[in-house]
């Protein structure tokens, strides 16, 4: 924590939250695995001259994230903590965006996680992490709809599990080998659109297909075996309606697989979608496949190599590596980002 800003009475935290990929295919709501990169950045400073509350400021959105800290799902996770500990501090948040917006790879969450972790540090880390995602899934429900994979995720790294639909969260080991490339096509859609898709009744073969990718998946992740998860990982719940708001989906899977990926799933709700691999060779392989693939398509798109990240949301110094290479676009595995155009929301 540094003294900042008019000397004495200012205080500055700030905190990193990764990408995160919900769902991974067959865990519907249920699972979500952090990135070690992208992130998005919040530095928090605490005013002792200023007004009580929130206020916000945002770089790397294009303008397009709303600056009203009710409407900002950083402000928001900053507005609950500031009631839980019952304060009337003046708080000031600089959001840094990282994570491409409304591209299903929890940006909202991010946001949320990095406002939350910055401003539990400035008040002597009161929380644990856990007790960190009541605040990020009430502001995840101000923009996306009330879930908490995409938050516990940011918040505690690795694969988590959302248990008694968001009351508890559990993490789980990851695979050694796992990699994932990611291609990220330029197609606007919003979750709550991705949401509303999803049919309300499934036949009960699917709920038994489901089932036993989920199990499967469960147990490879025990075994540590990275075929098996990557082989559970079918969805037939989610990704049936999501995938033809998708242009290029199918050739982008086949491209995927082709290239070596061990498995194919939407990230999130999409439009981004992930090759499971176990090697850093073919992940890259998979990630310019799957970008050719939607490219041909008529779609731009930009492609990104992560491996998962163990760490989660933690606080950094200035000037850290981590500041520096948050932005999606300044990785250095990431290819080129299409135009930019996929805000959810506009100011
Ligand atoms: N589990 C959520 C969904 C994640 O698939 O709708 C959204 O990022």
């Amino acid at each position: 924590m540094n003294d900042h800003g008019n000397g004495k009475d200012s205080q500055e935290v700030r905190a990193f939250a990764p990408a995160t990929i919900a769902n991974l295919g067959a865990g519907f709501d249920v699972l979500g695995l952090a990135l070690e990169q992208p992130g998005d950045i919040v530095i928090a400073g605490r005013h002792s001259d200023g007004p009580p509350g929130i206020t916000l400021e945002i770089r790397g959105d294009g303008g397009r994230l709303p600056l009203e800290p009710e409407q900002n799902t950083a402000g928001v996770a900053a507005m609950h903590l500031l009631r839980r500990f019952d304060s009337g501090a003046s708080i000031h948040l600089k959001l840094i965006k990282g994570i491409p917006m409304a591209g299903g790879l929890g940006s909202s969450a991010g946001s949320a996680v990095a406002a939350a972790v910055a401003v539990n540090a400035l008040f002597g880390a009161r929380l644990r992490k856990e007790e960190l995602v009541e605040a990020c899934v009430a502001a995840e429900g101000v923009v996306s709809g009330f879930h908490a994979d995409n938050v516990a995720a940011a918040l505690l790294g690795g694969i988590i599990m959302v248990e008694e639909g968001g009351r508890q969260v559990r993490r789980l080991p990851v695979p050694g080998k796992l990699v994932c490339a990611l291609a990220m096509p330029a197609v606007h859609l919003p979750t709550a659109v991705a949401r509303k898709v999803l049919p309300r009744e499934y036949p009960l073969h699917d709920v038994v297909t489901q089932t036993s990718n989920l199990a499967m998946l469960m147990s490879a992740l025990y075994e540590n075996d990275v075929e098996r998860f990557a082989a559970g990982m079918v969805d037939v719940v989610a990704e049936p309606a999501r995938s033809r708001l998708i242009p290029g989906f199918d050739a982008a899977k086949r491209a995927a697989l082709d290239a070596g990926a061990l498995g194919f799933i939407i990230s999130g709700a999409g439009p981004s979608v992930c090759a499971i691999c176990n090697r850093m060779r073919v992940a890259r392989r998979a990630a310019e496949a799957m970008r050719e693939a939607f490219i041909k398509a008529g779609v731009a798109c930009s492609g990104l190599v992560a491996r998962p990240s163990e760490q989660g949301a933690h606080v950094i110094e200035p000037g850290s590596k981590k500041s520096e290479e948050a932005r999606w676009d300044r990785s250095p595995l990431a290819t080129p980002p299409p135009p930019d155009h996929f805000g959810y929301s506009s100011r």
